[in-house]
């Protein structure tokens, strides 16, 4: 086959390779055709849609002369967190012996950083523990190194809205200021917080405003999708049929990260071929597991947020949730309280506001498997 054969080909927090991932050709070529042109591109779109695992795809795939570097800011709280991340982060993607890694590395030691090693993977980490203005002078230094590389660079910073926490003022300025003097260096930022990200790269007072390539990344299209599960399935020597394949992405609601959760587990419970008793008791066996935290939620919320999310998990796709039929049909009381909850359950990202190929705006339960949980609660 030519392949490299994994225990589970259905990834749920990791990326396998091109073989194990879904389509995305547009998205990919489009991404790549920024890259060549010396764009950067923000990447939004809702959580777990598969904004990390198109990055890791792209950067497979880049042309030659081209180096991808990755990097999570999640977990960083400052300037200074994001310029150890960023070093550490060029220093595992290149490797040591190379000429370019042992520029980079002499260049970190000129800047005294304070080197650990990973104790699980052994990999080194990189930090700095220095005043503001020397982190951004690091900062500075990094991005001139790469700039005159032979290489051309692709820095991928994602969970990019995180910079807006920082207690630095205005670093997105900084960093736009910065990142538009490179001409060798292009950037993907991504994000998933929707209206962190908008606001970051589409309000006019903002600097980051029009000065990247903006990239919405919607679900897979289902029909792909299902071709695709029923292809790795046979890959793998069991079976899949179009009707349930079919079964899983509608419950899933085609959104990545749950797909491939569902399929994971299907995939792993299955010797021969799937049925729809099979993949129904996975899917219970799932929410079961997510039931503890379920279970706290529930407890947070108060009872009318609970009525709202309970109402929205059942229609799936709610249009006007103050129109009185909705409220009527699921006793919610006053549109006020309903707007009062909504708000409440918006700002926990319990429910997310999307828009339709229309333009028109939609609620739905932004969690899958709360969604599927809620409705078959009483
Ligand atoms: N097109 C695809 N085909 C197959 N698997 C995919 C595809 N896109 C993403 N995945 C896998 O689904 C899982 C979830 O996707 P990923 O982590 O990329 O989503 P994300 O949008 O970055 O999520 P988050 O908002 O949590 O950061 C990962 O294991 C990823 O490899
Ligand atoms: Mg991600």
């Amino acid at each position: 086959m030519g392949i490299k054969q994994y225990e589970n080909p259905f990834p749920v927090t990791t990326y396998l390779g091109a073989e194990y991932f879904c389509d995305r050709e547009q998205e990919t070529a489009r991404l790549i055709s920024n890259i060549r042109s010396g764009n950067s591109t923000t990447l939004i779109a809702i959580r777990r849609i598969g904004k990390t695992g198109l990055i890791h795809h792209v950067f497979s795939q880049l042309p030659q002369g081209w180096k991808g570097i990755y990097v999570d800011i999640l977990e960083t709280e400052n300037l200074n967190h994001f310029l150890n991340l960023l070093a550490t982060s060029i220093i595992n993607a290149i490797p040591e012996k190379s000429s370019f890694g042992k520029h980079f590395w002499n260049l970190i030691k000129s800047l005294r950083p304070f080197i650990s090693y990973d104790a699980l993977t052994g990999l080194p980490q990189v930090s700095f523990d220095i005043k503001p203005k020397e982190v951004e002078i690091n900062i500075h230094s990094i991005f001139q190194f790469l700039e005159i590389q032979e290489y051309k660079i692709v820095v991928a910073i994602d969970e990019f809205q995180q910079i807006s926490r920082y207690p630095e003022k205005n670093t997105d300025a900084w960093l736009r200021t910065r990142i538009q003097q490179l001409k060798n260096v292009v950037f993907i930022f991504s994000g998933s917080q929707q209206h962190l990200m908008a606001e970051l790269f589409t309000s006019p007072h903002r600097p980051f405003f029009r000065s990247t390539l903006i990239m919405k990344l919607e679900k897979l299209n289902s029909e792909v999708y299902c071709n695709f599960i029923i292809s790795i399935f046979s890959k793998y020597k069991k079976s899949v049929s179009i009707e349930i394949a079919s079964q899983i992405l509608d419950w899933s609601k085609t959104h990545t990260f749950y797909v491939q959760q569902l399929c994971n587990r299907v995939f792993a419970s299955t010797i021969k071929e799937v049925t729809t008793e099979s993949w129904k008791q996975q899917a219970h066996q799932l929410l079961t597991e997510q039931e503890p935290v379920f279970f706290i939620l529930r407890n947070m919320l108060t009872k009318p947020q609970w009525r709202l999310l309970k109402a929205m998990a059942h229609d799936g796709i709610v249009y006007q949730p103050t129109a009185k039929a909705f409220l009527v049909k699921h006793h919610l009381g006053t549109s006020a309280t309903v707007l009062r909850s909504l708000k409440t359950l918006m700002e926990y990202e319990l429910i997310i506001k999307e828009f339709d190929a229309d333009g028109s705006s939609f609620y739905g339960v932004y969690d899958v498997f709360l969604q599927r949980w809620v409705e078959l609660s009483i």
